[in-house]
């Protein structure tokens, strides 16, 4: 069944949202990271492309770690987080910045951030590619934000939808209706 796509997001928006957020990173962390190395947590899966385009557009030394939790099924998320992958570096001491693809409602990343802040990290800021402030349910301080959309289900870039799609170099509208 053949799905129609609408691009949302060309890739070379990305390109140039990814080079702009890297250079802001490069410029806030470079000061404070001394000798050390900034540790980049990217969130799976839908993060993986993002943190690898932005990682190798930084030019400050970094470390990168993932971690994935499972909260969605469909477009709608369950509301319910399985952890199902902690970062292997520590985080204690570290100036970490995590790395997402989209804040929608918030409830995920919210729990994410209270956990790693457990861990006493030095500093702890959030990246996120996208952002859908109409369904926010929880406040979650973004710190870098690539692009705020509206109230659509999008794939690519890697986002998925039932674990396909992710390999669309855009952004685009999810449809689910028949061409
Ligand atoms: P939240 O807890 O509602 O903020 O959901 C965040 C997570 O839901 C993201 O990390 C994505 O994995 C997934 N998600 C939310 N909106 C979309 C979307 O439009 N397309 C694909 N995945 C999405």
């Amino acid at each position: 069944m053949p799905y129609r796509f609408d691009v949302l997001i060309s890739k070379a928006q990305i390109e140039k949202r990814v080079a702009e957020l890297a250079a802001h990173i490069d410029a806030d962390y470079a000061p404070l990271i001394g000798k050390g190395s900034l540790l980049v947590i990217g969130i799976l899966k839908g993060s993986f492309v993002f943190t690898a385009d932005l990682l190798r557009q930084l030019s400050l030394p970094a470390q990168v770690d993932f971690l994935e939790v499972a909260s969605y099924q469909g477009t709608e998320s369950t509301g319910y987080l399985r952890w199902l992958r902690e970062p292997r570096i520590g985080i204690e001491g570290r100036h970490v910045l995590v790395v997402e693809d989209i804040v929608d409602t918030g409830v995920t990343m919210n729990a994410i951030l209270h956990k790693l802040k457990e861990n006493r990290p030095a500093s702890l800021k959030l990246c996120s590619l996208l952002h859908k402030p109409s369904r926010q349910k929880v406040a979650v301080p973004i710190d870098y934000k690539g692009f705020t959309i509206e109230d659509y289900f999008v794939i690519g870039y890697g986002l998925d939808y039932e674990e396909k799609y992710r390999q669309i170099s855009e952004i685009v509208l999810f449809s689910p209706e028949r061409t």
